[in-house]
């Protein structure tokens, strides 16, 4: 492999969870967020709606899934789920690099309305997954982290369980952090690099580049 697709570890000033972070969670836990949903957003809501309440079995939601890797595997390994992928950039998710079964979604929209508005309607999403969200590592950009942003109310009632991976400890430590803040706990691991193969795009780059990666589990509702 050449120099040219390793990629570095994520460096920042912050070894530990952010120091302002339990007070800005506290804020956004007790102000309602009231920005106006988008169009184009509520657009891509609205054409997937229908499939969602037709569907009789578990729902699964794949966050910022890039090129939809993750969410195909999901929904080949769970063929009587639907399984739906959302990010915003058009380019990685025109980047089809295998066929998408039936039962998999892939949507272009922002998550910060589309995670709002499948609350508002009460998808009765089973499994979470939040995979390799972009780290912000900049202490000045705590506030561009799901957790850090007036949107992580809506994430901690979304679905029963949430799992997020990072290349990053202090992502999944300050995610772990404010979710204690509402009251749930969740179990941060090591991901074994001889487990299961990369479930990801950007999974297998940082197993290329020798990365520790970590997960985080979460069970936010009973079974
Ligand atoms: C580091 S990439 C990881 C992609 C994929 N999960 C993977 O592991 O290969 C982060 C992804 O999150 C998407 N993303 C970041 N913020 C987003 C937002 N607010 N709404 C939708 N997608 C977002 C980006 O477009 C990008 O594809």
């Amino acid at each position: 492999m050449s120099n040219q697709t390793l990629s570095k570890p994520v460096t920042s000033k912050q070894t530990q969870p952010h120091e302002q972070l339990t007070w800005l969670v506290e804020k956004h836990r007790h102000h309602s967020f009231q920005k106006p949903i988008a169009r184009y957003n509520q657009q891509a809501f609205d054409q997937i709606a229908p499939l969602v309440e037709q569907h009789q079995g578990a729902l699964l939601l794949d966050s910022g899934c890039g090129t939809g890797d993750s969410t195909r595997q999901l929904a080949e390994l769970y063929p009587q789920a639907l399984v739906i992928g959302v990010d915003r950039s058009a380019d990685r998710l025109s980047r089809q690099r295998a066929n998408t079964p039936d039962n998999c979604l892939l949507i272009r929209a922002d998550l910060i309305d589309f995670w709002r508005l499948a609350n508002r309607a009460n998808w009765p999403i089973d499994d979470h997954y939040l995979l390799y969200p972009n780290p912000e590592p900049k202490p000045g950009h705590l506030k561009r982290r799901f957790h850090g942003h007036p949107v992580f109310p809506t994430l901690t009632t979304l679905s029963r369980r949430l799992q997020a991976r990072s290349n990053w400890w202090v992502y999944l430590a300050e995610l772990q952090q404010a979710l204690g803040q509402f009251g749930i706990e969740s179990q941060i691991s090591n991901i074994s690099h001889q487990s299961a193969p990369p479930i990801t795009l950007f999974e297998q780059k940082y197993r290329q580049s020798g990365h520790q990666l970590w997960r985080l589990d979460a069970q936010l509702a009973d079974d």
